[in-house]
């Protein structure tokens, strides 16, 4: 009870004398007090101004004490009111009833003041420190269960922390191994693509050179007729120059995979840069390529490109890269779980597709990737844990289950983007990522600071 407040006094008796009596006495000793004739109204009032103790004569007439206690404990307002009842020594009542409907204490009229007023004071004692006890418990269990919240929370992002760290450090791993081995092929690879061209003009003319020799002497003698025939001349002339050319696809091939394994690896700078996103893709593709093609148990999965006019969207490159790293493996994965137990031909006629397609969304302002394909697809189950950490259905050092959290922190935290995905089982999966062209922090771009362009 606040300092200064009164305490309140409700006496419950159909015997105006006795109320008299209680009500002058109590007044007097500093409390309000207020009155009920009967148990109905006793309730009422109650109900309405929540007395802090209620005085309750057992023997009324109407319903009696027993009875107004009886509905007091079970209304949830007035259920913590302490009730003392009172009893003329000549009453046969059962005390122990009162007590377990749930009244405190008995007193016995008539009433002896000094030992009334020590119990109502014991009593509202008992009450204001029940009640702060209660609140006390409850800022507590309130507290604990912030606690336990705000620990839970930081375990979580710590273990999230952990193994992004681990998984960031695996990318940075094999981002460097890449970077090591692009520029260790680029070395051999030039020297051998720069020599082709002299080669193949040298080639040519030492073939036009047989050829005048061939037309100004065309009876050499037996020696040099034997060993044309020996290293069957006229086939090398026809094949020599084929040979050449396909060295350089080779080469050029070569370059290809190198340049593409140093886009893919590029280290990420502090701030965004304008980025074609073909490139990146293209670049993923590329290093995807030995899951891609042609095995003994299927045909190569098909690549479906449908590029869009893109313009140049600025990003954080070679985070994109392991998104579209994540989602192209994935969609492998997916195909090759719904090739299970058929055969080549079976596949084929059923042929593998990834389908990569990329749109501006809102003019200037968003660009859309689309990857879809026609692999297992996903169950409601499956799609609404997907983007949640660990959660995994391949079998353990297949899959960790952090690839769609990684890539959908990326896409939306990194770049304030949007990942989504439609699928159904048997249907394939299409996934959509969206991220705005210009990025809110553009200040940041550093002028003509363009890569891959
Ligand atoms: N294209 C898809 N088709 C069908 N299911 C998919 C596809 N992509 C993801 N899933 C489902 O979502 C789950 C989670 O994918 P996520 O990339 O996060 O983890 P993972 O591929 O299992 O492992 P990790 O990528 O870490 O190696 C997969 O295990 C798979 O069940
Ligand atoms: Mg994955």
């Amino acid at each position: 009870m606040e300092t200064g407040q009164k305490e309140t006094v409700l006496i419950v008796d159909d015997s105006p004398i006795n109320i008299n009596v209680l009500f002058e006495f109590l007044k007097q000793s500093g409390y309000k007090v207020l009155v009920a004739i009967s148990g109905e109204s006793a309730i009422e009032k109650a109900q309405k101004t929540l007395p802090d103790i209620i005085l309750l004569d057992v023997i009324m007439l109407g319903i009696d004490g027993f009875e107004t206690c009886r509905m007091l404990k079970e209304s949830a307002v007035t259920e913590d009111i302490p009730v003392i009842f009172m009893t003329a020594l000549s009453d046969a009542v059962d005390k122990v009833k009162g007590l377990r409907l749930g009244a405190v204490d008995y007193l016995t009229k008539p009433l002896q003041k000094e030992e009334l007023l020590a119990r109502i004071q014991l009593h509202l004692k008992v009450r204001s420190m029940s009640k702060r006890l209660a609140e006390q418990n409850e800022i507590l269990e309130q507290k604990v269960a912030e606690r336990t919240a705000k620990l839970s929370q930081s375990l979580k992002e710590l273990q999230q922390a952990q193994l992004q760290l681990v998984q960031k450090e695996k990318m940075s791993a094999i981002g460097q191994l890449m970077a090591g081995i692009a520029h260790e092929i680029n070395n051999p690879v030039n020297f051998i693509s720069g020599n082709i061209s002299p080669t193949h003009t040298y080639v040519k003319n030492l073939l036009q050179h047989l050829q005048l020799y061939r037309e100004a002497f065309p009876n050499p003698g037996k020696e040099i007729e034997e060993h044309a025939e020996d290293i069957d001349l006229e086939y090398l002339i026809e094949d020599l120059p084929k040979m050449i050319e396909s060295l350089k696809e080779g080469t050029d091939r070569l370059r290809q995979i190198s340049s593409s394994m140093r886009v893919f690896s590029r280290k990420d700078t502090s701030v965004k840069v304008a980025c074609n996103i073909h490139e990146c893709i293209d670049s993923t593709l590329i290093i995807l390529k030995h899951r891609l093609k042609e095995s003994n148990k299927r045909p190569a999965i098909e690549v479906v490109k449908e590029y869009g006019d893109l313009p140049l969207v600025c990003c954080f490159p070679g985070q994109l890269n392991q998104v579209f790293m994540n989602l192209i493996a994935n969609a492998i994965d997916a195909l090759e779980e719904s090739n299970q137990g058929q055969t080549y031909q079976q596949i084929k006629a059923n042929q593998n597709r990834i389908t990569i397609r990329t749109s501006v969304v809102k003019p200037k302002e968003t660009v859309a990737i689309y990857v879809k394909d026609n692999g297992i697809g996903m169950s409601e189950e499956v799609l609404s844990q997907l983007f949640d950490q660990l959660f995994t259905t391949k079998p353990v050092g297949k899959g960790t289950g952090l690839g769609l959290s990684i890539s959908q922190q990326i896409v939306v935290e990194k770049h304030q983007g949007k990942l989504s995905c439609t699928s159904a089982p048997g249907q394939g999966a299409e996934f959509a990522i969206e991220i705005p062209i210009n990025q809110p922090d553009d200040s940041e771009i550093a002028p003509g600071r363009l890569q891959n362009s």
